[in-house]
């Protein structure tokens, strides 16, 4: 087993350490890509273990009240052949535990997981930058293992019973990518749908964004835009993972903007990643022209309808690719200049659809 995990092992399951303060000794000696791995585990984890600790009240409730003990590493023993086979280095820590164990090591993975944020937040370029691809990469093969299974229990008529949709959301921490800092300064003077407030919710979430990129073949050189780019998410993992692409984002608030661009300029990314404060509402704008186009759910109908004709416009002197999350797609479907655009194709996860133009 890699040293890290057996030191992460004995950090979760040792009682009366001080936690803190050996986590922080561990970690400092790591180089950036095996601290990603150590992130990744570790928030892994917590959705595991979450898991294992429902996994056994459903176990239990099978003894229909006898005294008949629930052996947790026996019943875990299947999970470790399908869902859990990302995390088989933990599989042997498990015997002999009981679910007080369990809750144990939840808290301790929380607290292990606080430290490493906080570690994350911290580092300078280029490690910061080496810290955030890797993990980000590690992510997406989990992600991809999480489709496979889903698929595979669907066809069993079964489902995945833990999901890792929000697994990995306090990588925004570590970019700093502080909701907090909304200053509600945008007042009536627009109807648009700028979720003032509303935090991490408004991002693309981690798992739609790299199994589109990685399902979505986005030609080498082209450029890319987010239409409505938030806190900048989509741009931090376009720009990490797609180092030939050039990114802009455009969004109507002010603050987004400043917390995306300076978390690029932390990750060494913004020669090629740039945020832009813009209301795309605005008539006089001059559209800019990409090959590809983002759209998670940002606008009005009738802002919608000034945006596509934009797009419509764009499409008809080159191809382009329009990607839609949520809502967006259904806007596309009813827009008066449909025929511009191929057949959407449907992404199963996280509501994506893919528009050509033909
Ligand atoms: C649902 S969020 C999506 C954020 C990001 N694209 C993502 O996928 O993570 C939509 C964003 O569009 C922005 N928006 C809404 N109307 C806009 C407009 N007229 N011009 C620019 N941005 C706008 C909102 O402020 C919000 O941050």
């Amino acid at each position: 087993m890699q040293s890290y995990r057996q030191n992460l092992i004995f950090l979760i399951t040792q009682p009366h350490l001080d936690l803190k303060t050996e986590t922080e000794k561990f970690i400092a000696g790591l180089d950036s890509k095996v601290f990603a791995a150590l992130f990744v585990d570790v928030s892994f984890l917590i959705t595991a273990l979450e898991f294992i600790d429902g996994q056994y009240w459903i176990e239990d409730l099978k003894n229909d009240g006898e005294e008949k003990k629930v052996v947790i590493a026996h019943f875990l023993k299947k999970f470790f052949k399908s869902e859990l086979r990302p995390l088989l280095f933990f599989q042997s820590t498990l015997d002999g535990t009981s679910i007080y164990d369990i809750k144990f090591y939840q808290n301790t993975v929380l607290a292990i997981q606080k430290t490493i944020v906080s570690a994350a937040k911290q580092k300078p370029f280029p490690q910061s930058r080496e810290f955030a691809t890797t993990a980000l990469n590690m992510m997406s093969e989990l992600f991809e293992f999480e489709h496979q299974m889903t698929m595979k229990k669907n066809d069993l008529n079964q489902e995945l019973d833990y999901t890792l949709y929000r697994s990995f959301d306090c990588l925004d921490e570590c970019f700093n990518l502080n909701y907090k800092s909304e200053h509600p300064d945008t007042e009536s003077r627009t109807i648009e749908r700028i979720y003032l407030q509303s935090g991490v919710s408004v991002q693309s979430s981690y798992s739609a964004l790299l199994m589109a990129l990685r399902y979505v073949n986005l030609p080498s050189g082209s450029r890319f835009i987010d239409l409505g780019s938030g806190f900048g998410r989509v741009g931090i993992t376009v720009g990490l993972l797609r180092p030939d692409i050039e990114f802009s984002g455009y969004e109507f608030v002010e603050n987004r903007v400043n917390v995306a661009t300076a978390a690029v300029k932390n990750l060494g990314l913004d020669k090629r990643v740039k945020f832009f404060q813009q209301d795309l509402s605005d008539q006089n704008f001059a559209f800019p022209e990409a090959e590809t186009y983002y759209l998670y759910d940002p606008f009005t109908e009738e802002t919608y309808k000034h945006i596509i004709n934009k797009l419509t416009e764009v499409a008809s002197r080159k191809k382009i690719n329009v990607i839609t999350k949520g809502n967006a797609k259904l806007h596309f479907l009813k827009a008066e200049n449909i025929r511009t655009w191929s057949k959407p194709q449907e992404f199963r996860t996280g509501n994506f659809c893919l528009f050509r133009s033909n």
